[in-house]
C-alpha cells in the first residue's frame, strides 16, 4: 500500500477537548461493526456494483485499451461531455496523472488533447470550438441516466456540427459511455451506431470512475488503467476486517462520523498539497456531499444529515483560507493530502547571498519546501486544536490513485452506514433536474411545471 492514513490529530491526546477519545471510538465499535458486515453483504449487489470494479473488468479493459489507441493513432482531440459523476473522476485522473500543461505540450511530448466539458455556458461551448476540429475529435458522451439536459443538450449542438462537417462518417466521432437498459442515449446509440461502453447497473455517478466512465478517457491519455484498478484492490483488500484500527477506511468514517455527530464539525475541507491533486478536491466534494448530503434517514425520519465539503489547495491557500482554519470556528475537520516524492523536483537555485532571509531558501528543493510548509501547517492546526488528519501517498500514479479513489469511496460507504442514510441515491439532484425538465416544457412534467408556477413569487421590495 502507498497510502498512509494518519489520524493523530483527531484524537484528544493532539487537541484536547476538540478530539475524540479512544473511549469514543470503543463506544462507536458495534455500529462499526455493522458498517462493515453492511458493506461485506451487499459488495456487488444494489448500489454497491463498484465495490467489484477493480475485479471484474478484465474484458472491458482489453476493449478500452484497443479504442484509446485507435483513437490516438487517428483523432486529435478528445472530448468529455458529461457533468457531476460522468466529469470529476475523469478530470481528476486526469489532473492526477497527466502533465499538469498536457494541452500545452508540442504533440510529440503527448497524445491526442483532452478537454472536459462539465457546463452549459455557451461562452464556454463557443470557446472549445474555437480550439478543435471536430472532424479530427471524438466526443466521449457520458451520462448513466441517458437523459441529463447539460450533457443532452451538448450531445445535440455536437452532433449538428458532425453531420454538417464529417458527412456520413459522424457516428465514428461519437462514444456514448451511458446504462445498458435506461435512458435515451442508449437508444441513439443503437440507432446511429455508435461505440458504446456500459455503466454497469449497480454504480453510480460519483463512484464511476472505475468504470469505463473514467477508464476509457484515462487509456486515451495513456493512462495506465490496471494500475488504476489494482491500486483500487490493493486499498480493498487493506480494508478487510471490522477492526477500524486495521481498516483504514473504516477508522476514517468512524472518526468522521464522530466529528459530525459528536463534535460538531459540519464542515470537511480536502487540502491536497499538491497541484496534481487539486481536482481530486473536487471530485471529493460531490462524493462527500452528493452522498451523506440527505433529509430522510433509511426508516423515513426527518434528519438532515451531511457535511459541507470545501476545497482548498496546499499551499495556495494558506494565503487565503489557512488563517480561518487555524483561527476560526472549531466546525472542521481537515483532510491534508501529502506527496512524499513528486515526480519531479527543482532546486532552489542560489543568487541572493546578501540577503539572509531570502537565502535560507537556497539550496533546498520545491518539493522539500512544499512538505515543509504542509508539515508546518499541520502543526499550526494541531496547536490552535482545529481537528486535521492527513493522508499521505508515496508518489502520485496510477495505484496510488487507484487507492485513494477507493478509499474514499469506501469511506463515504461505511459512513453512511453509519449515520443511517442511503448514500447513494441524489434526490436533492434529482428535484433540480425535474425542475429544469419543467421549465423547459418537456412532457410529462407538466405537474412538476404547475407546482413552480404556483411557488411564491419574488418581492421586488427585496431586489435592490
Ligand atoms: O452522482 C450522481 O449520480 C450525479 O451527480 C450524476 O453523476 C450527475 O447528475 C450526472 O448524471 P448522468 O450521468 O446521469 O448524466
Amino acid at each position: 500500500m502507498q497510502l498512509k492514513f494518519d489520524f493523530n490529530n483527531m484524537m484528544d491526546a493532539y487537541i484536547g477537548e476538540q478530539g475524540i477519545s479512544e473511549a469514543e471510538i470503543e463506544a462507536v465499535l458495534p455500529k462499526a461493526k455493522e458498517a462493515y458486515a453492511y458493506f461485506e453483504k451487499n459488495r456487488g449487489k444494489g448500489w454497491m456494483g463498484w465495490s467489484e470494479l477493480p475485479y471484474n473488468q478484465a474484458e472491458i479493459v482489453g476493449d478500452i485499451i484497443l479504442t484509446a489507441a485507435e483513437i490516438r493513432a487517428h483523432y486529435k482531440n478528445f472530448v468529455v461531455l458529461g457533468i457531476g459523476g460522468s466529469a470529476l473522476g475523469p478530470m481528476a485522473v486526469y489532473n492526477a496523472l497527466c502533465h499538469l500543461r498536457y494541452n500545452e505540450l508540442e504533440p510529440e511530448k503527448r497524445g491526442v488533447k483532452f478537454y472536459v466539458e462539465d457546463n452549459v455556458d455557451p461562452e464556454r461551448m463557443h470557446a472549445l470550438l474555437d480550439v478543435i476540429d471536430v472532424k479530427e475529435t471524438v466526443f466521449n458522451v457520458i451520462t448513466k441516466s441517458g437523459a441529463t439536459s447539460e450533457t443532452m443538450s451538448q450531445y445535440l449542438i455536437i452532433t449538428d456540427l458532425l453531420k454538417k462537417k464529417c458527412g456520413k462518417d459522424w457516428a465514428k466521432h461519437i462514444i456514448a459511455t451511458t446504462s445498458e437498459s435506461k435512458g435515451n442515449l442508449i437508444k441513439l446509440a443503437k440507432q446511429e451506431g455508435f461505440k458504446t461502453y456500459y455503466i454497469p447497473d449497480g454504480v453510480g455517478g460519483r463512484f464511476s470512475e472505475l468504470c469505463p466512465v473514467g477508464l476509457l478517457p484515462a487509456a486515451v491519455l495513456g493512462i495506465d488503467i490496471i494500475g488504476l484498478l489494482r491500486g483500487a484492490a490493493n486499498m480493498d483488500k487493506a480494508c478487510d476486517g471490522s477492526d477500524p484500527y486495521k481498516n483504514p477506511a473504516l477508522m476514517a468514517a468512524v472518526l468522521s462520523y464522530i466529528a459530525m455527530e459528536q463534535k460538531g464539525k459540519n464542515i470537511s475541507v480536502m487540502m491536497p498539497y499538491a497541484d496534481s491533486l487539486k481536482l481530486m478536491a473536487d471530485w471529493y466534494c460531490q462524493l462527500w456531499g452528493e452522498s451523506l448530503g440527505k433529509a430522510v434517514d433509511l426508516a423515513g425520519n426527518t434528519v438532515h444529515k451531511g457535511q459541507t465539503p470545501v476545497k482548498a489547495l496546499g499551499v495556495t491557500d494558506q494565503h487565503s483560507q489557512v488563517q480561518l482554519y487555524t483561527e476560526g470556528p472549531f466546525d472542521k475537520v481537515i483532510t491534508i493530502i501529502g506527496v512524499e516524492h513528486f515526480k519531479k523536483d527543482i532546486e532552489i537555485a542560489n543568487g541572493a547571498e546578501e540577503f539572509k532571509d531570502v537565502n535560507f531558501l537556497c539550496g533546498h528543493t520545491m518539493g522539500e519546501l512544499i512538505n515543509t510548509e504542509r508539515v508546518a501547517t499541520e502543526y499550526a492546526l494541531t496547536r490552535s486544536k482545529h481537528m486535521n488528519r492527513t493522508i499521505l501517498l508515496d508518489s502520485v500514479n496510477a495505484e496510488s490513485i487507484g487507492e485513494l479513489m477507493f478509499f474514499f469511496q469506501m469511506e463515504t460507504a461505511y459512513c453512511g452506514s453509519l449515520l443511517g442514510i442511503d448514500p447513494f441515491n441524489q434526490p436533492g439532484v434529482e428535484e433540480g433536474k425535474n425542475a429544469t425538465y419543467a421549465l423547459f416544457g418537456r412532457g410529462g412534467y407538466e405537474a412538476k411545471r404547475a407546482e413552480l408556477e404556483a411557488a411564491p413569487k419574488k418581492n421586488s421590495k427585496y431586489i435592490i
